[in-house]
């Protein structure tokens, strides 16, 4: 038997590395990471940063609750470790679109400050973008549009972030957006005003 090595033909001078993906899609990737409590805002206006990023070209993915928490991290629950590893996992994946030049939009409570920086050392502390999603906890739990807070208030969810389960805010966020303050469009201004800088291609 021939040696399997043989069959190996390195391609990876053929392969785009992420500043040719860049270059293709002319921009500039990052990890947009917004943390906050369940029901701040984060879902929404990630969305809306997405929808205005689309609008002037850029492409860009969102993770969220919705698509990985039913998908990749099905497995997992609201303990410690497994909010952990479902940090982690979304870190990794994050990062592959953000070497394939998308702009990753992550919206993910990320309770702890040794999680997010978990996050951030995957993706690169140069590639992430920190979003604090804030609205007290008195607010949320009145929006409390997914009727969670009331569950967990009875007793009938544990380890409810911000109830039962900790949430430590990010003591230096690169954006902080007070979502009882300001409006959905005004937060995602606010937001656009420092990720579009960044994110606009420059030819080097
Ligand atoms: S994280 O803590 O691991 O980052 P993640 O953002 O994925 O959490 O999921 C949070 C969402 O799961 C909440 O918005 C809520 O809809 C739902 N959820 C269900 N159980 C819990 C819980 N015990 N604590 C917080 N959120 C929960």
């Amino acid at each position: 038997m021939k040696d399997n090595k043989n069959n190996i033909h390195p391609v990876f001078d053929k392969i785009l590395n992420r500043p040719d993906k860049e270059k293709l899609l002319k921009q500039h990737s990052r990890v947009i990471w917004l943390t906050g409590l369940s029901g701040s805002g984060k879902t929404t206006i990630g969305r809306h940063i997405e929808m205005e990023l689309n609008k002037r070209g850029y492409l860009t993915q969102v993770l969220d609750g919705d698509n990985i928490r039913t998908g990749i991290n099905s497995n997992l629950g609201f303990s410690e470790t497994d909010r952990h590893e479902n940090i982690r996992r979304i870190a990794e994946v994050s990062k592959l679109f953000m070497n394939c030049g998308i702009i990753c939009i992550n919206s993910f409570i990320s309770p702890t400050r040794e999680m997010r920086h978990m996050a951030m050392k995957i993706i690169g502390k140069e590639n992430f973008i920190e979003v604090y999603i804030n609205a007290p906890l008195e607010v949320c739990e009145s929006r409390d549009v997914k009727g969670l807070y009331q569950k967990a208030r009875r007793g009938e969810i544990k380890n409810f972030t911000g109830i039962d389960a900790p949430f430590e805010p990010p003591l230096n966020p690169d954006i902080e957006l007070k979502t009882d303050e300001l409006t959905v469009e005004e937060s995602a201004k606010k937001a656009l005003d420092y990720i579009l800088p960044i994110i606009i291609y420059k030819s080097t």
